[in-house]
């Protein structure tokens, strides 16, 4: 009933930029016909994604040795996949470029979530025939968005998702976009909640609801550390992210979802553990993805192009993956539960505006 979702982190905290020269060598040059890399080649690659990343192994040479054979591999994926013409999606060398499949899902996101506890579905957003609905919706382009985060080394994602999707409805509500404190949720919100652990969205807004708000990133920062003592202010005015409710959307409906995210932008789960997910780089993600949830993000839009219809999703793995952090993932698929899963468990803040 309630095995919380684990979910994964990054390899380090600092924000890296991507190298274009390393993007365009990764995933422009590959044709159909060359997909082959002399060594000399792949080590140079790896060096520079060494720098980019912040990468320095502690157990020294043994380790940075081991990790190449795996970064690698990793590579032959990417080129190989990239090397077939008019793909939907590329993938590249995003930071866990150098990181197994086995150590990805086992380390990083662990379990899957087979149901929230405590949800209860929203009838708002429930899609009705006749209803009609914005073909383009971007709430980055409203300014209801923030700046891309990074978990670190942190099962945080739960927490990621709901602080983001209470800063959008308290930007669309009074016009200003906070940034809100996700460490606050980590170290005193353990009722239902596991810190880095995993945990769930919609305890999370249970909690900022209690709480009567939520404090400030600036005032609570983010230190990625399990375990550390509750800071939480008692003061009711430094808690300035408020919100009335929650709700979950109606569920295994994607034209819920999409009436749902042409109001506000939306928490929700997905499967993540996948090595083409991992190593996103940009384009509508359309593979075939496994059941269960294991990796929690907000979808702050949609959109078609090119005859694709894509939600965008914004993770927290830093702007170091997909698309400067986000996904397009494929809309309007066959499949109720949607593209891995996203229309499992979506659920959103509420607040009124003042
Ligand atoms: C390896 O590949 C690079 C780039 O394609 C090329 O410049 C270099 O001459 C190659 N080295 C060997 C030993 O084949
Ligand atoms: C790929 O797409 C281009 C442009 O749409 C098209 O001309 C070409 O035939 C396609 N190639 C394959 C192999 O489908
Ligand atoms: C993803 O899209 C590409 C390009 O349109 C297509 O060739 C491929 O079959 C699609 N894959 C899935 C799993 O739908």
């Amino acid at each position: 009933m309630s095995t919380p979702i684990t979910f994964t982190f990054t390899t380090t905290l600092s924000l890296v930029i991507i190298s274009v020269s390393l993007l365009s060598s990764s995933l422009g040059s590959v044709t159909a016909t060359e997909t082959q890399r002399n060594e000399t080649e792949v080590r140079l690659m790896y060096e520079q994604w060494l720098v980019e990343n912040g990468k320095n192994y502690i157990n020294g040479l043994g380790e940075k040795e081991r990790r190449f054979k795996i970064f690698s591999d990793n590579l032959k994926f990417i080129d190989e996949h990239n090397s077939v013409p008019n793909r939907s999606y590329e993938v590249g060398l995003t930071r866990f470029a150098d990181l197994t499949k086995e150590e990805f899902r086992g380390t990083y996101l662990g379990s899957k979530i087979e149901m929230t506890r405590g949800s209860v579905v929203g009838e708002r957003y429930l899609y009705k025939e006749g209803d009609d609905l914005p073909d383009h919706v971007d709430w980055r382009e409203k300014g209801a968005v923030g700046p891309v985060k990074n978990q670190g080394y942190c099962s945080s994602g739960w927490a990621f998702s709901a602080i983001g999707a209470v800063e959008s409805i308290n930007q669309i509500t009074t016009g200003e976009l906070l940034s809100l404190s996700v460490q606050e949720l980590i170290d005193c919100d353990r009722y239902f909640n596991y810190g880095c652990n995993g945990g769930f969205m919609n305890m999370a807004f249970k909690y900022i609801m209690e709480k009567g708000g939520i404090e400030t990133d600036k005032y609570y920062p983010y230190t990625a550390i399990d375990r550390s003592r509750c800071k939480s202010n008692k003061n009711k005015n430094t808690r300035v992210g408020t919100i009335d409710g929650y709700e979950d959307v109606p569920r295994g409906d994607e034209m819920s979802l999409k009436k749902a995210v042409s109001h506000q932008p939306v928490s929700a789960a997905i499967y993540a553990d996948g090595v083409a997910f991992r190593h996103y780089k940009g384009g509508v993600f359309n593979v075939t993805c496994g059941i269960g949830m294991t990796q929690a993000v907000i979808v702050v839009g949609y959109g078609s192009s090119q005859g694709k219809d894509y939600w965008i999703i914004r993770n927290s793995w830093g702007i170091n993956w997909g698309e400067g952090g986000y996904m397009k993932l494929q809309r309007n698929v066959k499949d109720p539960l949607g593209k891995c899963g996203l229309t499992m468990m979506p659920s959103y803040p509420t607040k009124l505006a003042v």
